[in-house]
């Protein structure tokens, strides 16, 4: 297959490339674009075979739903017979921005979208360049991360080619995404409403707006659970080639740790640092020493490109200094939990 590839700058946008893109989606194709989260790859999100073909591009199983995009809240009524108060308290604090909203379907959303399920995960991006190609489409637009399945998600265009280039219609190529790893999704059928997966959207900031919500087992338990409200918390995620291990204990019980591994190991390896300095890891052989970021937000933004770059330099294990997990950094750890398959050190 034959991808058209369309360079658009969020500081000047070209509607001109993004009319092309919006022709693709109306014909029934498959369109990788930006978003302020991660990249996305998009179809019709009421075309049924459109939808099915992004499950093929991605490798993606057939029973994990897909979040629907809109440009306007208003189209949220279209999507859902039953947007509750709180869901719409919900819409208006963080809309457009990084949650994703799970509500009663309509019998309008194909199976394809929901696999099955009577719920719908619906999002309004930030990013402008997400919502003038959602309006230049004209239809609600159902999208996954716009990586191969298992991969850790693209949060930058070279990710995105990497992994799809010559298996889907279209390549909205742009800046890297702000936010760096995927939304917050609250599931609002149920009562008091469950977070499935936590993003920097943090589960204060959403009782700060609608007081009590819920975390689900999952996170909570930092294990996979036998049921999982969310599909796709089953399935191998954010994974590099490498190996990731998170090394937990206090900050000199991790060091003497890592140092040892790197030492008796002949292979590259990598330390993602965030209780102690870089500096310390410095005359250690088979070791790079990197720190992320100085707070929550960095090191969602550094992560998964972190990962790619790492599998690209050969690196073998990815060693991750475990810190003590808080409402603000709960999605980074649990992006990291999943990358490990839960594999601690
Ligand atoms: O930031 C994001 O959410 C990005 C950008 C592109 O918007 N999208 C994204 O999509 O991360 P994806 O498909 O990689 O992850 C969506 C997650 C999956 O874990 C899926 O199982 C869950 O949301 N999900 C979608 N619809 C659901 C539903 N109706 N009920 C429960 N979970 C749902
Ligand atoms: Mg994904």
């Amino acid at each position: 297959m034959k991808t058209q590839l369309f360079k658009v700058s969020e500081e000047h946008i070209d509607s001109d490339a993004l009319k092309e893109a919006a022709k693709l989606i109306k014909s029934g194709g498959t369109v990788a674009f930006p978003t302020e989260t991660v990249y996305g790859l998009g179809a019709n999100a009421l075309n049924p075979e459109a939808v099915n073909n992004i499950f093929k591009a991605k490798g993606r199983p057939n029973d994990n739903p897909l979040i629907v995009h809109i440009d306007k809240i208003e189209m949220l009524d279209e999507l859902s017979p039953e947007v509750s108060e709180k869901a719409k308290k919900l819409a208006n604090a963080f809309w457009p921005g990084p949650l994703t909203m799970i509500l009663k379907r309509d019998k309008d959303i194909p199976d394809a979208v929901t696999a099955g399920l009577n719920t719908v995960g619906i999002r309004f991006p930030k990013n402008k360049i997400a919502q003038e190609f959602i309006k230049l489409s004209g239809v609600p637009i159902a999208a996954p991360s716009a990586n191969l399945s298992g991969k850790p998600s693209p949060t930058q265009a070279e990710h995105v080619y990497e992994d799809l280039n010559g298996r889907v219609d279209g390549i909205i190529l742009s800046e890297d995404s702000e936010v760096g790893i995927e939304s917050t999704v609250i599931n609002m059928t149920e009562e008091p409403p469950v977070i499935l997966r936590p993003g920097i959207i943090s589960k204060d900031e959403i009782e700060s707006v609608i007081d009590f919500v819920a975390l689900s087992e999952g996170i909570t338990k930092g294990k996979v659970p036998e049921n999982p409200a969310s599909p796709g918390m089953k399935y191998k995620h954010y994974a590099p080639e490498a190996n990731v291990l998170i090394v937990s204990g206090d900050k000199d019980t991790i060091r003497e740790k890592i140092t040892t591994f790197a030492e008796q190991s002949k292979e590259k390896n990598i330390v993602f640092t965030s209780l102690n300095d870089v500096n310390v890891y410095k005359n250690v052989s088979n070791l790079e020493a990197v720190r992320l970021g100085e707070n929550p937000e960095e090191y969602a933004h550094n992560l998964f490109s972190y990962l790619r770059k790492s599998d690209a330099s050969g690196i073998k294990n990815i060693l991750v200094e475990q810190f003590t997990v808080n409402d603000k950094n709960l999605a980074v750890f649990d992006r990291l939990l999943h990358s490990s398959n839960y594999t601690f050190l």
